[in-house]
């Protein structure tokens, strides 16, 4: 008899779950960062200079002077009733990095350090002092806990790779349907996190002092390349899951939904690698109607556990098939 019921109980309740998800449609639009704990970028670069360097070239860097200027985001704030993008907190979520000014969100600056690394305040000091000692000196004891100290007070470092993907397609995948539907703004980017991390962003060289600006290693652009696929596909999902209509939004996303089945199915195929086929398992004969929405929101939550477990799980070194897909360096962004 008990045995008979928990079924039944968990069906009903994964059923609720969704019911409620599926209600509050509104997905976090932009990183999410506790404007309160942002010490600005001027701050990093202090210490940071070649960091800011190859960051003021950047389309993110002039995005909140430039935008609000053109016709299109003019176009887009009239649409949305907004009468000044730059204190308007939908724009800034994504077109800015900022803080919180005489009880009002002001932007620091366009898409900044913090918007990508995480709010600074409560890590800023930790990371880059060697535990109180000259650089060189500490012990790999202390080294382990300054590095986990200053993740659990909210950075994001390079090697939290599905992290930092999820980041990326919180502003890359606009997960807003009005903005899309009735704005008019573009439902997302062509998005390739390889591509798009390794031409005018990429700025690793700090480690270098300066001296070189390495592109990624084949071993992480492949894991950058599956883990962009999955992180972007997780959030599609999410949008169109939970989208109320079948306006621009949803099919756009959807579009893109399977676009991105396709190349996982040809990763998943050229490397076998568990996760991926997993992934594959979950999405690859999704309907994307809206009629299946509770379907598409359980695929997601399958993403969700793939994509953790993948960059938990590999260095890379498994994922060799995915070397003729990977993106040449005259396609990077
Ligand atoms: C006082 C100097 C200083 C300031 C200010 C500073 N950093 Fe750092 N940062 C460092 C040093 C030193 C390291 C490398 C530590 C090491 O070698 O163990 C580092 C490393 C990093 C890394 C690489 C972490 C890794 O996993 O390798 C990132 C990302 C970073 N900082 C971001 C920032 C951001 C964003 C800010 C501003 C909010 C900032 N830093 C401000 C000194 C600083
Ligand atoms: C969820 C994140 C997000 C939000 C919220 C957002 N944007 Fe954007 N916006 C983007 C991204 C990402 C791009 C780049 C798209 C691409 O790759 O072409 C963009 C591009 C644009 C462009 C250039 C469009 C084009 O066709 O060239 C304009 C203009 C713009 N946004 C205006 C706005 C305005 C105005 C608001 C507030 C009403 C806003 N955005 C809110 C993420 C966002
Ligand atoms: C658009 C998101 C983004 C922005 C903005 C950004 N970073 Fe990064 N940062 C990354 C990513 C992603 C990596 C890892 C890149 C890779 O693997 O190729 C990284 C790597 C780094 C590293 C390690 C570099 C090395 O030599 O290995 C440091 C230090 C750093 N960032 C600091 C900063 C600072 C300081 C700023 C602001 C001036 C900044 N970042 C702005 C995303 C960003
Ligand atoms: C806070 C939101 C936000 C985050 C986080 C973010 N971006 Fe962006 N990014 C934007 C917006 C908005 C634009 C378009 C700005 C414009 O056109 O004015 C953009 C533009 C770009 C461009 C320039 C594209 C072109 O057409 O030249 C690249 C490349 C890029 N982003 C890569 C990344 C990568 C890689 C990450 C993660 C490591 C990332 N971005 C994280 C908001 C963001």
């Amino acid at each position: 008899m008990i045995q008979n019921l928990i079924p039944l109980l968990l069906v009903a309740m994964v059923a609720v779950g969704l019911g409620q998800e599926a209600e509050t449609a509104k997905l976090p639009t932009g990183p999410g960062f506790d404007p309160k704990a942002i010490v600005g970028a001027s701050e990093c670069t202090e210490c940071h200079t070649h960091s800011g360097a190859v960051w003021e070239q950047t389309v993110h860097h002039g995005t909140i002077t430039d935008m609000p200027r053109t016709e299109k985001g003019r176009e887009i704030a009239k649409k949305m009733g907004i009468r000044r993008i730059k204190s308007e907190s939908l724009c800034l979520d994504c077109h800015a990095t900022s803080h919180w000014e005489d009880e009002k969100l002001k932007p620091s600056s366009g898409v900044s350090c913090e918007s990508c690394h995480g709010a600074g305040m409560g890590w800023v000091k930790l990371h880059g002092e060697f535990s109180g000692k000259e650089e060189g000196q500490e012990t790999a004891d202390e080294i382990a806990r300054r590095w986990k100290a200053s993740e659990a007070a909210g950075m994001l470092r390079p090697t939290m790779i599905a992290d930092i993907a999820r980041n990326c397609v919180s502003c890359h995948v606009v997960p807003h349907e009005n903005l899309v539907n009735v704005g008019g703004h573009p439902a997302g980017s062509d998005f390739e996190l390889v591509a798009w991390s390794q031409g005018s962003i990429r700025h690793n060289n700090f480690y270098t002092k300066g001296k070189e600006n390495k592109v990624a290693s084949i071993e992480r652009q492949r894991l950058l390349y599956a883990v962009g696929i999955l992180a972007e596909l997780e959030l599609l999902l999410k949008a169109v899951g939970t989208a109320e209509g079948m306006g621009d939004y949803a099919k756009a996303n959807a579009r893109r939904v399977s676009t991105l089945r396709k190349k996982l199915a040809t990763a998943a195929k050229a490397t076998q690698q568990s996760d991926l086929v997993k992934a594959l398992e979950a999405v690859g004969s999704l309907k994307l109607s809206l009629k299946n929405q509770p379907a598409m929101l359980e695929a997601a939550a399958a993403i969700t556990i793939s994509l953790d477990n993948l960059a938990a799980t590999s260095n890379g070194e498994d994922l060799a098939g995915l070397d003729s897909m990977l993106p040449k360096e005259e396609d990077y962004k």
